[in-house]
């Protein structure tokens, strides 16, 4: 195989990214610069992201992030052998920025360009790192959780998807988001959720006795997800300890609310992904998505993994690499650029036009 760099954009949501990376000879990929440009404080006043404003500020940041991107990798456009993008699931006003920005880029600079799916970049986080890609062994199961997702995906070889669990409404990141805005600790609501579990007293007890929170989809077959119900009991808990108690005693047990509700989310999490596991023997079990940043759920599905299959590899992403970048969609579509025909890459050259955005592109 010889040498190649690719050159990467995201827009799926609110960060703009760009990320190089390179492959030797040996097949072996590193990453070379990764720019985030974070637009968190922007939404933070509206609670959420506004799609919107998020492509406005897309359209900003990423001439620079792109340029800065290629600095910090002391490379020039000409030393850059294919682009790639993130072509979806996500933000349509989002996304076409990114697209078309990188269409403008394949065009400009005559470079073949590769769409790439946001969730499978988030998979393939997993293997940035020294050492990482030759330790992903097939079948591999991947415990998908972010803003918008939360699934079990098997995959018999790279590039080879089959979801065989997922969310029947909310999203793992979804549910501590609201929650968040429930308990009006802040945005993005994952990171404020966390730090609060971390200050939790086990002393601090509600007048009914200990806060005890429901394990949605525990004890039914199969592996699918549901984390509605668990924030709605979140916020009739909430509810009746604002009745209950003077503001000062309620502010007291937020803590121990956010930890109850994370280890609820996170007995579900790892009792699913364990018990898939022992129907599907994977070699490696990864963790992928915002999530994933989660310090408990790294930790304690870790944990589990020793106890039930001490023999299967445990992955996870680097912590400066679980939010959205573009450095993991660049990995994804080098290691899928190194397994291309030269006449697949040709297609990919001629038909820069053909990547176009999806909201709701499938893994597959
Ligand atoms: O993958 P991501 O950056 O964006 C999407 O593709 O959706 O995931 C963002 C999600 C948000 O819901 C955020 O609250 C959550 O990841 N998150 C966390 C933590 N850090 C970020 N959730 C729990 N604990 C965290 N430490
Ligand atoms: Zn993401």
């Amino acid at each position: 195989m010889s040498s190649f760099k690719m050159l990467a954009v995201e827009t799926s949501c609110d960060e703009s990214a760009a990320a190089v990376v390179g492959a030797d000879a040996s097949g072996r990929i590193r990453l070379l610069s990764n720019i985030v440009s974070s637009q968190v404080e922007l939404h933070a006043r509206w609670g959420g992201v506004v799609p919107n404003l998020a492509a406005r500020e897309h359209l900003k940041n990423l001439p620079l992030v792109i340029e800065q991107a290629l600095q910090e990798s002391a490379l020039r456009p000409k030393d850059i052998d294919a682009l790639a993008v993130t072509q979806g699931p996500g933000l349509i006003p989002a996304l076409l920025v990114g697209t078309e920005f990188a269409k403008t880029l394949a065009y400009c600079w005559h470079k073949p360009l590769l769409g790439i799916h946001h969730i499978e970049g988030h998979i393939y986080a997993n293997l940035i790192g020294s050492q990482k890609s030759s330790k992903i062994k097939f079948p591999a199961l991947c415990l998908v959780v972010s803003g918008g997702h939360t699934q079990l995906v098997l995959m018999r070889d790279h590039f080879r998807y089959e979801i065989i669990g997922q969310t029947l409404d909310d999203a793992a990141g979804e549910a501590f988001d609201k929650v968040a805005r429930i308990l009006d600790i802040g945005y993005p609501g994952g990171p404020a959720v966390s730090a609060k579990a971390e200050t939790a007293n086990c002393k601090s007890e509600a007048p009914g006795g200990k806060i005890t929170l429901p394990r949605p989809m525990l004890n039914k077959k199969g592996y699918d997800f549901s984390f509605s119900g668990l924030k709605t009991a979140v916020l009739y808990e909430t509810k009746k300890l604002k009745e209950q108690l003077s503001a000062a005693d309620y502010e007291k047990l937020i803590p121990e609310i956010c930890r109850e509700f994370q280890q609820a989310a996170i007995d579900v999490l790892v009792a699913k992904t364990i018990q898939a596991a022992e129907k599907h023997d994977p070699k490696t079990i990864m963790l992928a998505g915002g999530v994933s940043a989660n310090k408990e759920l790294r930790r304690q599905l870790g944990e589990a993994i020793s106890v039930s299959m001490p023999d299967t590899c445990y992955l996870v992403p680097d912590t400066t690499l679980t939010g959205d970048n573009a450095a993991m969609i660049a990995t994804a579509a080098a290691l899928r650029w190194s397994k291309m025909t030269a006449h697949e890459k040709q297609i990919a050259l001629d038909g820069w036009q053909n990547v176009r955005p999806d909201a709701n592109l499938k893994l597959k």
